[in-house]
């Protein structure tokens, strides 16, 4: 066979290749060291002048159109494998939609409850600075100086900037509310708070406290702080209040005066606490009282006023309502725990 009939079926055979691999073996079969078209280069050392020139002449036109053929082919192969990419990638706007949304992790989906309740029963929800300034946090609310709270083994001091920290109570914002709106007043405040503590399955060195306040110019008494405490242990748990017993224990809050620790009484029933009066264990709630007279003070607050406060923390009440036995899950991103009580909560 004549080596123009071999480039013919070799240009021939070249289009029906569809990698860029085939094509190079083919290329070197043809233009390599030892191929086709280098053999017939290597016969013209032999030729004389003239025949030199014809058949070099021959060869390299042959060559150019192999190579021509082989670019051709190159750049289709190309284009046919961007073409294959483009058609694996196209996005079907046709099909449905992922519906997994996002939900509210369990801690903002209970504040969330606790503050739409309240807002509905005409309390004010208010918010106060985390970074907060001794004042608040300690002075005006008659904690003395030589308390050992305020010192820095138990309070997040900011460094370089004097008698500023990170807020240990949300009881500053009763502080804020009374300076700026003057009573009566009816506030609910919930936010972080920071203390220095060892993260453990119970301690953490941030979490949340729901504050209420209720103070005026008209008698407040204990009672009505009983009952608000009543109302808050059945909503959060939600139960019935008829259900709700409390026990208060005498306990010394500086800005209270009486100050109690707050209990509730209830039984556990296969692992679940379950809140009702005829139970035989005590859930402690956190701290309340009837505001001491100094705090009015300290917002400049003249005349008789009464009123009270109480300060529970979240995570524990939480936990206890929804069985949780490490307060770190809250903070931990582990989607199994997440998704699980996320689903309660949306339901
Ligand atoms: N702030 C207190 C604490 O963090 C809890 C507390 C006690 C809040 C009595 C109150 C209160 O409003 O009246 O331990």
């Amino acid at each position: 066979m004549g080596i123009e009939t071999e480039a013919r079926n070799f240009i021939s055979e070249i289009e029906k290749l569809h990698t860029i691999q085939d094509i190079d073996v083919a290329k070197s079969k043809f233009l390599g060291k030892s191929g086709i078209l280098t053999q017939e280069f290597k016969k013209l050392s032999a030729l004389n002048s003239e025949e030199k020139i014809s058949f070099g002449k021959k060869l390299n036109s042959i060559k150019n159109q192999i190579e021509e053929a082989i670019n051709n082919q190159v750049k289709f192969v190309k284009k046919l494998e961007l073409d294959e990419k483009l058609q694996a990638e196209n996005v079907d706007i046709t099909l449905p939609v992922n519906n997994e949304f996002g939900s509210l992790h369990i801690l903002s989906y209970e504040i969330k409850r606790i503050k739409d309740e309240y807002k509905a029963n005409g309390f004010l929800i208010l918010d106060g600075p985390e970074v907060e300034t001794e004042f608040f946090n300690f002075d005006a609310l008659n904690i003395p100086k030589y308390h050992p709270a305020r010192q820095s083994q138990d309070t997040f001091y900011i460094e370089g900037f004097p008698e500023t920290l990170l807020r240990t109570q949300t009881s500053c914002v009763q502080i804020r509310a009374m300076q700026e709106k003057g009573l009566p007043l009816r506030m609910i405040s919930i936010g972080k708070t920071y203390r220095n503590d060892q993260l453990d399955s119970t301690h953490s060195p941030m979490f949340h406290q729901i504050e209420g306040l209720v103070v005026d110019y008209n008698p407040i008494n204990i009672g009505n702080l009983k009952d608000a405490l009543n109302r808050i242990v059945a909503f959060v748990f939600e139960v019935d209040s008829d259900s709700v017993l409390l026990r208060f224990r005498p306990s010394f809050f500086p800005f209270t005066e009486p100050g109690m620790e707050v209990d509730c009484c209830y039984s556990k029933e296969n692992g679940n606490i379950k809140i009702n009066k005829n139970g035989n264990k005590w859930l402690e709630l956190g701290g309340a009282g009837m505001v001491h007279p100094n705090v009015f003070k300290a917002c400049g607050i003249d005349g008789e006023a009464y009123g009270f406060a109480f300060g529970f923390g979240l995570e524990r009440l939480v936990m206890l309502k929804y069985g949780i036995n490490d307060i770190r899950s809250f903070y931990d991103t582990d989607m199994r725990i997440l998704k699980h009580y996320s689903s309660i909560s949306n339901n």
